[in-house]
């Protein structure tokens, strides 16, 4: 037990039982301060340069985000992916891109299952008719049931949280006239491959693909450490974005988080990137080695900064877990998984050694 550390149960743990609406339940709710957190896919705290960024911007605060700041921040998303900038949106978070979808007006909207699931909520939230395609173990897009008629599709690449990589080639397939296929691609800077013996960064996104109704949606918070700022950004068809734009109010993001969105998508930023995506890399398969050696099934053939594990006693282990200050992401609450899945955020090993040691046996 450690000391100061409330607990599940006590009235300022969250979510003890099955939460009244489970898609509302994200992974923060898991934790409060003080634990050790496997629960929140955010890597460590917000690097020291970008830090100084935003420090520096905070005079500019007593005026509006000016358009050159706008234009700063989709001149070094444009270079980045090497798109035009008309390709291109600013959001505040990659989740505004899920109620921004909306303004879209679908007519049936299909999110691929189990996947993160802000999309599903706020398009039927929006009076969207919404299916799920829930894609059996292990979670692969081929030969999923997707209706001919479906005129958004929704799908995670990597998926969090069954940390699955789809090929951008699948993802490619699922495009068809009269048909918006919004790739969600939070984690995808963190994504690596390894071809004749070269590490290839972001091996299966599709953000730098033209295609008719291909739009993908990006975040800065979790590998840049700032998930308090809400900074992402929307790229693809230039029709798409503009369509899922139109109604948003005047001055959608703020100065702080397109000074944000420029430094992560400049060199510094990209720099990062690619160091996190490889620290991702080793740091998953070390844990991935700690894990199994202990006797822990790690699913499939974790590609994100998450690995989800299978553990028929996942509920009472979570909460023992928490009893010991380690806070695990619950998985019921994923439509298509269940009450014995955990997700883990990657973390280095001296921290997975910790949660070992309160691993609590049955
Ligand atoms: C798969 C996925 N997409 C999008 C988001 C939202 O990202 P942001 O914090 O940039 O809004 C999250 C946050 O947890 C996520 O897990």
């Amino acid at each position: 037990m450690t000391p100061g550390v409330t607990r599940i149960g006590d009235p300022g743990y969250p979510c003890a039982t099955t939460p009244p609406d489970p898609l509302s339940h994200h992974g923060d709710r898991d934790v409060v301060p003080g634990m050790l957190d496997f629960a929140v896919n955010v890597r460590g705290t917000t690097p020291e340069w970008l830090r100084d960024v935003l420090r520096a911007r905070v005079d500019d605060l007593s005026t509006y985000p000016s358009p050159a700041d706008e234009q700063a921040a989709v001149a070094a998303i444009a270079g980045a992916h090497g798109r035009d900038e008309s390709e291109i949106a600013v959001l505040s978070g990659a989740a505004e891109g899920f109620a921004l979808a909306a303004a879209l007006r679908p007519r049936h909207a299909v999110v691929i299952a189990p996947s993160f699931t802000e999309p599903e909520r706020v398009l039927r939230a929006a009076g969207v008719r919404v299916t799920r395609v829930v894609l059996p173990p292990p979670w692969h897009l081929a030969g999923a049931a997707i209706p001919d008629d479906a005129d958004l599709l929704v799908v995670g690449n990597p998926t969090n949280p069954t940390s699955v990589l789809h090929p951008a080639d699948a993802l490619v397939a699922l495009c068809r006239p009269g048909r918006v296929v919004l790739v969600d691609e939070a984690f995808a800077d963190v994504t690596l491959a390894e071809v004749g013996g070269e590490l290839v960064d972001e091996p299966q996104s599709v953000a730098g693909r033209r295609l008719p109704g291909l739009v993908v949606l990006r975040s800065v918070t979790k590998t840049f450490a700032v998930p308090g700022l809400r900074a992402g950004y929307l790229v693809g068809d230039p029709d798409v974005v503009a369509r899922m734009v139109v109604a948003r109010p005047h001055w959608p993001v703020g100065t702080l988080q397109l000074a944000a969105v420029q430094a992560a998508l400049g060199p510094t930023g990209r720099d990062h990137a690619r160091t996190q995506a490889r620290a991702v890399r080793d740091e998953r398969t070390a844990m991935c080695r700690m894990l199994t050696d202990a006797g822990v099934t790690v699913c499939g053939d974790p590609q994100a900064s998450f690995v989800l594990v299978h553990d028929a006693e996942a509920m009472w282990r979570r909460e023992h877990l928490a009893d010991a200050g380690v806070a695990v992401r619950r998985c019921d609450t994923f439509p298509g998984l269940d009450a014995e899945h955990l997700r883990l955020a990657v973390r280095g090993s001296e921290d997975v050694a910790m949660l070992l040691r309160a691993w609590p046996t049955v």
